[in-house]
């Protein structure tokens, strides 16, 4: 078996990754020279936790290799993987789907023998069909078939969610495509993982469908978190006291300064786009969209009532860049609200993210980026934290209070002890906790 991955980002390549580790050769590919250059020479794009060892093992085994020369690559194998981006497009918050059909227009110019072309990427409903007539139009005479692989790794846990996923879907129409699927996931059938079988339509939108639901459920306890403030309850409880209901389940019930990363924001708008099109609209992830997009923006504002109306001349030190942990991705993530919102306000930002900081750099400027959390709490007025890193957990608030000019403290992932913090004399405001009451 020989598997071509079209696109080397964080799916392609910890996908890739992990079919090698499965014993498949995977040649991985990408346009980008300078990323090919550098995976080749034993560099890795990103920051995601055991993929610099996975692609090690698996290149200096001879079974990943990558490449920029795609014909070659397609041309070599049995299935081929498109894992290329599909950002938001400009205007109407449609997917763009530009270089999925401009690689299925190069794959069908390449294809030699029966080939499988599987979409990886997250596509709206309609897409494999797309690909399907591109292919067919470009090559009458070849013999293939298209299947729909959404990807449901999590960064920052890609790996392990790649090879113990909850489930593998698989949209696939014909037999002989169908066994080549079974093939190259048997590692996953003999760990009794469940494999769900569709069409190419089901597979598509079980991919949009999971997500929008998840972000409205991060959005649900946003939502929560800003009663639970005005009522004196405590959202930890609520997503506690709901969580242990095995219908509603404990995961994603984190409140925070709204979602961001690199799929909730795109997938909610383009499943929204998806169904006004098809005229049935879903109006209630229309809402999380808007209620999210608005939250991010009001927590600077946030910020500034807590520095007591005004942020001009002050220094705001940043815990935490990227969209959540344990990644560097930097797309969509509240910080890129946030920060220049602060910036624009008056206030001087000085930051530090354990992984995030090259990226954050390229695209948030006027930050003075430092080399520690302590460093980012030296002479700040307010200590804002934006990611919840497990190293930011561990802080010691007693020697934060000795670097900050002001003992104040915005956490906006509740990862200190609201308790500890203020019997230190911290003004400490979190999301969704009871504020202490002051006796009159
Ligand atoms: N990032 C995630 O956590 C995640 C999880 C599940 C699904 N997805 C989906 O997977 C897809 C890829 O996402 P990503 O985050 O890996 O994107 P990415 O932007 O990190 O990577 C895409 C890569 O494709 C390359 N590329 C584009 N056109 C090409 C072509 N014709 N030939 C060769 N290379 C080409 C680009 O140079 C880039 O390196 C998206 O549809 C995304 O929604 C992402």
């Amino acid at each position: 078996m020989r598997i071509a991955m079209i696109g080397t980002g964080y799916v392609g390549l910890v996908s890739g990754a992990c079919f090698s580790q499965f014993g498949i050769d995977v040649v991985c590919v990408d346009k980008d020279k300078q990323k090919i250059k550098s995976l080749k020479a034993g560099g890795i794009p990103i920051y995601e936790p055991g993929l610099d060892k996975l692609v090690e093992d698996n290149r200096s085994a001879g079974r990943l290799t990558f490449t920029t020369d795609l014909p070659a690559a397609v041309a070599a194998a049995d299935a081929v993987f498109i894992a290329v981006g599909t950002p938001t497009r400009r205007g109407d918050g449609h997917a763009d789907l530009s270089y999925v059909y401009g690689a299925a227009s190069e794959i069908a110019d390449a294809l030699g023998r029966y080939t499988v072309i599987v979409n990886k990427s997250t596509v709206p409903v309609g897409t494999g069909r797309e690909v399907c007539r591109i292919v067919r139009e470009r090559r009458p005479d070849a013999e293939f078939d298209v299947v729909s692989n959404p990807e449901f790794l999590r960064e920052g846990a890609a790996i392990e969610d790649f090879m113990k996923p909850d489930r593998v879907v698989i949209g696939v129409e014909s037999d002989r495509a169908r066994e080549v699927m079974r093939s190259i996931y048997r590692p996953l059938y003999l760990i009794e993982t469940p494999m769900v079988f569709t069409t190419l339509e089901t597979a598509e939108l079980i991919k949009y469908a999971g997500n929008t639901f998840l972000a409205t459920k991060i959005t649900f306890i946003n939502e929560m978190a800003d009663l639970c403030e005005k009522v004196g309850a405590d959202v930890h409880d609520v997503a506690r006291g709901i969580g242990l209901d095995g219908r509603i389940g404990r995961k994603f019930l984190h409140p925070g300064p709204g979602y961001g990363g690199s799929c909730f924001p795109k997938d909610t708008l383009a499943l929204a786009y998806t169904a006004r099109e098809a005229g049935s609209p879903v109006t209630i992830v229309e809402q999380v969209i808007q209620v999210n997009t608005e939250r991010k923006k009001r927590m600077a504002q946030r910020v500034i009532e807590a520095c007591g109306g005004s942020v001009a001349g002050k220094t705001i030190g940043v815990l935490g860049l990227s969209f959540k942990p344990n990644t560097d991705d930097m797309r969509d993530a509240p910080s890129l609200d946030i920060l220049p919102a602060l910036v624009a306000a008056g206030a001087r930002v000085q930051a530090y993210d354990p992984a995030a900081m090259h990226e954050a750099a390229r695209v948030l400027k006027d930050i003075d980026y430092k080399d520690s959390a302590y460093d980012t709490a030296a002479g700040a007025d307010c200590l804002l934290v934006l990611t919840e890193w497990n190293q930011f957990r561990a802080l010691d608030p007693k020697r934060l209070k000795q670097l900050l000019r002001q003992p104040l403290v915005v956490d906006l992932r509740n990862v200190l002890n609201p308790a500890e913090m203020r019997s230190l004399g911290f003004t400490y405001e979190c999301i969704g906790r009871p504020q202490p009451r002051h006796s009159a």
